[in-house]
């Protein structure tokens, strides 16, 4: 059985997938004419607005869209009895737009255009929405260094700090950096900056590529190496995605149902650090056991 995936506008949405997927509201009726001479059973319409989708009318249009290629269906003789809405539904509490104001407008578009009795079948493919709050990367500041740039107009040196920590680009921000989708972090030990100035700052991953830069040019406190900084909101096309280059490992997973959760799971993170490299340094002692 086959489903037409359609083309939507995803012009305003963050992560765009209508260049490669989704036939033209041009193509459909040729698409359908020649599914029917292969006697293909195709039986619905698809789309997907787009991840990060801002703007609820996208839905609205896109079903009012999927029903003009349900009439060509059925003036080619098919019977279509389902129709997937896609994804793109906001998952994190910051978005920009709201999941309530969505099923609003999805609930009024297919009113009109597929009341109850008209027997098809809605289902959606929802993916950060389920998924998007559920994750807070912690990584650890494992080098730093200070530079200094010349400032052309001003004939001064600002200092920059860049950061280098445990996870990076290759790793649990590969997508969301494709899509300058990363969130801005909060440093789990706020409380002893406050007050303080702000630091141009860079942060890069761990691994040799130059391209491995997660934020460039933000303003944070002046962090040190062994601070703990905290992504939220990155259960969405993060770790799952990870490809991994130069070896270093993917993040540890932890699970937790504190809304303090961060600064806890610092904590626990650490004590795992110790533990591990207590256990390293017992290890060594036993297979060196002159040192
Ligand atoms: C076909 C399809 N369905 C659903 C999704 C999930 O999208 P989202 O996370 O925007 O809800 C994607 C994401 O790429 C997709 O390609």
């Amino acid at each position: 059985r086959l489903i037409l995936r359609i083309v939507c506008d995803d012009s305003s949405a963050l992560y765009k997938l209508n260049y490669q997927f989704g036939a033209s509201l041009h193509d459909t009726r040729h698409l359908l004419t020649v599914a029917r001479q292969l006697n293909l059973d195709v039986i619905g319409v698809s789309f997907h607005v787009g991840g990060g989708c801002p703007e609820v009318d996208a839905w609205s249009v896109a079903i009012s869209n999927a029903k003009r290629v349900f009439e060509e269906g059925a003036e080619i003789g098919f019977s279509f009895s389902l129709l997937d809405i896609g994804g793109g539904f906001p998952g994190e509490p910051t978005a920009h737009i709201h999941f309530d104001d969505i099923c609003d407008a999805v609930s009024v578009a297919l009113e009109e255009h597929f009341p109850a009795d008209s027997r098809v079948r809605v289902i959606a493919e929802p993916g950060r929405y389920m998924v998007g709050s559920a994750l807070t990367l912690v990584v650890n500041v494992i080098a730093k260094r200070t530079v200094f740039c010349g400032n052309d107009e001003t004939g001064t040196k600002e200092a920059e700090n860049m950061l280098y920590v445990n996870d990076g680009v290759f790793g649990s921000f590969f997508i969301r950096k494709l899509y300058n989708d990363v969130p801005f972090p909060t440093l789990l030990e706020a409380v002893e900056d406050e007050g303080k100035e702000k630091c141009r700052t860079s942060i890069w991953g761990p691994t040799c590529a130059g391209l491995d830069c997660i934020l460039a040019d933000v303003m944070m406190p002046d962090v040190d190496v062994g601070s703990w900084l905290a992504f939220e909101n990155m259960g969405a096309y993060g770790v799952v995605v990870a490809p991994g280059f130069n070896g270093f490992p993917k993040p540890s997973l932890y699970l937790a149902s504190d809304p303090e959760k961060p600064r806890r799971l610092s904590e626990v993170v650490k004590k795992e650090k110790e533990e591990k490299e207590k256990e390293e340094r017992g290890t060594a002692v036993q297979e060196h056991p002159s040192h």
